[in-house]
C-alpha cells in the first residue's frame, strides 16, 4: 500500500524507509534505519526528483503511482548518481514512457557506467533554470557533496532547497516528515554528526561551496535525499554544518578511545579519564573493538581534544585503533590537540605509528607528553599520566584566567541589576554586527563569575554566538524607548543592519558593539559551553568585562508589557484577527494556524489574542 506525505500544497514525499539494513554502504551500521526520501513535484509539469534504493524499490513505485494518478511523469530529477538514489531509474523510465531526465554531463557519465539505456536527456549546469509552470529550479551543482556529479536544486517560488546528500541524517522517520515534528536536537542530532562525519565530512571545503552558493538565496525548506525536511528553524542544522565543514570543534572537551585486549590500557585511560573531570575537563570514552568505528569519528568532529590509547599488537597498532585512525585520517579530521598512550609487554611501538597516522591531518597538535606502559600503569608512571592530565587541562584554565583578565574591569555591582528583565544581546562575525532582543540571563557562579543565556536559535545573533563563542549584553531600563524593542527585535540581522541607523558606536574591550543609552550595565560573556535546548541554545559564559552604565532601574518583562509597548489599537472597520501581545504584529484572519510563528518577534501562537 502506498505511504505518501505532503510537503506543500503541491510537493509529496513519495520516498520509503528501511529498517532491516544492517550497513549502509556496507560499512555504517544504521540501528535506527535510514529513509531514503523522493519528491514529486505536481505543477504544470510534472517533476520527481531522484529515485531510490532497491531495498524500497516497491514501495517508492507504488507511492510515484499513487502521486501522481492519472498523471503523466514529465521530469525525473537525478542529482545524485549513487545507487541509494538511482537504483530504481531505469525501471522509473520504463514505466513512465516520456519522462525526461534532468542531470549534467557527469550524471550521464555514470548512468552509462551503471546501467546500459541511454536516457532522454536534459543535460543541465550551474545555474540553468526549469521552468514548471508555477515552479523555477534552478540547478547548482555541489561536486564532491558527496561524489562529482552532484547536484542541488533550488525551487525559487518556494524557496526550497532539494540537497542532495548535504542536510542529511540516519534514521528513519517513523510516521514524520518533518525535523520539527520530533526531538531532533534530542533524539537525532548525534545521527546527524555520524551521517555528516562519515559520508561527506572527508569534503569540508566543498561543503562550504554550497554553504556559499545556498547563503545567496532564502531558503525556507530543505529537502535531504536521507532524514527530515526542514521547514523551520534551518539555522539549528545550518549552524552546525558550518561548524563541520570547517573542522572545528563543537565542544571543549575530551574523546579518548582506546583499544586494550587485557583491560590495563583501558585501566589508564579511565584514570586519564577521571583526572580530567576533576580538573573540570569534559571527557567522553570509547572502547574502538566495541563501539563502531563510525561512532568515534563523529565524537572525534564533536570534541576539541583527542586522546588515543592503543596496546602494540603484532609489532603493530592493534587492528580496530588502526582502522579508526585510517578511517579519520581519510574523513580530514582537523584543529585537534592529540595526546598518545601506548602499551607493550615488550616492544611498545604503538605509540609512534599512531602519531605518523595521524600526522598528515591539517593542524593537529600532538602534546609532546606521551605515556608508555609496559603491560599495565604502575603507581612511578602516574606522575606521566598526570603530564598528559595537566597539558591537556592548561588551556582550558588559561582560557578562563584569560577571559578574566582580557576583557576589563569587573565591577561587580553591574551584576546586580540583573532582573527577569529585557537585554539587548549583540555579536559579530567577521565585519558584520548584529543584536537581539532576549529576556533571559542569570547570574550562576562568582568565582569564576559566570552567567548563562538562553537565546532562540531562530535569532542570526544566536549562529554568530555559535560561531564566535563571544557576545556581550545590554541591561536595558525603564527608560528604554520601544524603538530600541523594534530595533533589535522585529527584524532579522541576516537581512537587515540592525546598527545601520543607529547612533551606537560603542564597542567593549572584546570589540563587540553594546547599546550605552537607556540601559544601566554592560556584561561581556566568553562562552564556555553550549547547550541545546530545542528551540534555544543556552549558553555558559564567563564574565570578561562588566560595567556599570547607568543608576536607572532595569526594565521587567511586566514593565515592558505595562509602560513601554504600544497598547494594541482597536481594529479599524470590523477586520478579524490575533494581535501579538509581545510586539503587537497583527494576523488577519478568522483563525490562527497553531504552528503560526510571529514574523517579528519570533513568537508563536499562544502569545497571541484575538482582536
Ligand atoms: Fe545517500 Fe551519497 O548517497
Amino acid at each position: 500500500m502506498h505511504c505518501v506525505k505532503k510537503v506543500t500544497e503541491d510537493l509529496v514525499w513519495v520516498g520509503a524507509n528501511d529498517r532491516r539494513l544492517a550497513m549502509f554502504e556496507g560499512v555504517y551500521s544504521v540501528p535506527k534505519g535510514v529513509s531514503y526520501n523522493a519528491y514529486l513535484l505536481l505543477d504544470e509539469k510534472t517533476v520527481l526528483f531522484d529515485t531510490v534504493d532497491k531495498a524500497v524499490r516497491h514501495r517508492f513505485l507504488e507511492n510515484v503511482k499513487e502521486a501522481l494518478g492519472e498523471r503523466r511523469l514529465d521530469y525525473l530529477v537525478v542529482q545524485h548518481m549513487e545507487p541509494d538514489h538511482s537504483a530504481v531509474l531505469e525501471e522509473l523510465i520504463a514505466r513512465h514512457p516520456g519522462v525526461k531526465l534532468v542531470g549534467n554531463a557527469k550524471t550521464l557519465a555514470f548512468i552509462e557506467q551503471f546501467f546500459d539505456f541511454a536516457p532522454d536527456a536534459l543535460v543541465v549546469q550551474e545555474n540553468d533554470v526549469l521552468d514548471t509552470g508555477k515552479h523555477k529550479l534552478h540547478f547548482l551543482m555541489a561536486p564532491m557533496v558527496h561524489w562529482p556529479e552532484v547536484m542541488v536544486t533550488y525551487d525559487s517560488t518556494d524557496k526550497i532547497l532539494f540537497s542532495a546528500d548535504a542536510f542529511g541524517c540516519f534514521g528513519a522517520l517513523n510516521g514524520a516528515l518533518f525535523a520539527d515534528e520530533v526531538d531532533f536536537a534530542r533524539d537525532y542530532m548525534g545521527e546527524a554528526r555520524r551521517y555528516y562525519a562519515n559520508i561527506v565530512g572527508k569534503y569540508g571545503s566543498q561543503v562550504q561551496a554550497l554553504l556559499k552558493k545556498a547563503s545567496s538565496v532564502q531558503i525556507d525548506m530543505i529537502c535531504p535525499l536521507h532524514g527530515f525536511v526542514w521547514r523551520s528553524r534551518l539555522g539549528d542544522f545550518i549552524s552546525k554544518y558550518a561548524l563541520w565543514s570547517e573542522y572545528l570543534p563543537e565542544e571543549s572537551g575530551v574523546m579518548i578511545a582506546y583499544a586494550s585486549v587485557y583491560g590495563n590500557t583501558e585501566n589508564a585511560a579511565e584514570l586519564l579519564a577521571y583526572r580530567l573531570r576533576e580538573k573540570g575537563v569534559q571527557a567522553v570514552m570509547y572502547d574502538v573493538s566495541v563501539t563502531p568505528v563510525s561512532e568515534i569519528i563523529a565524537e572525534a568532529f564533536r570534541w576539541s581534544h583527542l586522546v588515543f590509547a592503543s596496546t602494540t599488537y603484532n609489532a603493530g597498532i592493534f587492528v580496530a585503533m588502526e582502522d579508526l585512525l585510517s578511517d579519520l585520517a581519510a574523513h580530514n579530521i582537523q584543529n585537534r590537540t592529540v595526546a598518545i598512550v601506548e602499551n607493550g609487554s615488550w616492544a611498545a611501538t604503538s605509540g609512534g605509528l599512531i602519531r605518523k597516522k595521524l600526522e598528515g591531518c591539517k593542524n593537529i597538535t600532538f602534546l609532546e607528553q606521551t605515556l608508555s606502559l609496559k603491560s599495565s600503569l604502575k603507581a612511578g608512571q602516574l606522575a606521566e599520566l598526570d603530564a598528559i592530565v595537566n597539558a591537556i587541562a592548561a588551556p582550558f584554565a588559561r582560557e578562563s584566567a584569560e577571559t578574566a583578565q582580557s576583557g576589563g574591569a569587573i565591577d561587580t555591582q553591574a551584576m546586580f541589576k540583573l532582573s527577569y528583565g529585557l537585554f539587548v544581546l549583540t555579536a559579530k562575525d567577521g565585519e558584520k554586527d548584529s543584536g537581539c532582543i532576549i529576556n533571559t540571563a542569570t547570574q550562576i557562579t562568582e568565582k569564576p563569575l559566570r552567567i548563562s543565556i538562553a537565546v532562540n536559535k531562530a535569532n542570526f545573533t544566536h549562529d554568530m554566538i555559535i560561531k564566535t563563542g563571544a557576545f556581550n549584553l545590554s541591561i536595558l531600563t525603564e527608560s528604554a524607548p520601544f524603538r530600541i524593542f523594534k530595533q533589535f527585535g522585529f527584524q532579522s540581522g541576516r537581512e537587515n543592519d540592525k546598527f545601520a541607523e543607529s547612533a551606537y558606536t560603542a564597542r567593549a574591550n572584546n570589540g563587540l558593539r553594546y547599546v550605552p543609552e537607556h540601559t544601566n550595565a554592560m556584561l561581556s560573556g566568553k562562552v564556555v559551553q553550549s547547550m541545546d535546548y530545542s528551540t534555544h541554545t543556552v549558553f555558559i559564559a564567563e564574565i570578561a568585562e562588566a560595567l556599570t552604565l547607568s543608576k536607572e532601574p532595569s526594565t521587567t518583562y511586566q514593565y515592558y508589557f505595562e509602560h513601554i509597548k504600544p497598547k494594541p489599537q482597536p481594529p479599524k472597520d470590523d477586520k478579524k484577527g490575533f494581535v501579538c501581545k509581545i510586539c503587537g504584529y497583527v494576523y488577519e484572519g478568522e483563525t490562527l494556524p497553531e504552528d503560526f510563528i510571529c514574523p517579528l518577534c519570533k513568537h508563536g501562537a499562544a502569545d497571541f489574542e484575538r482582536m
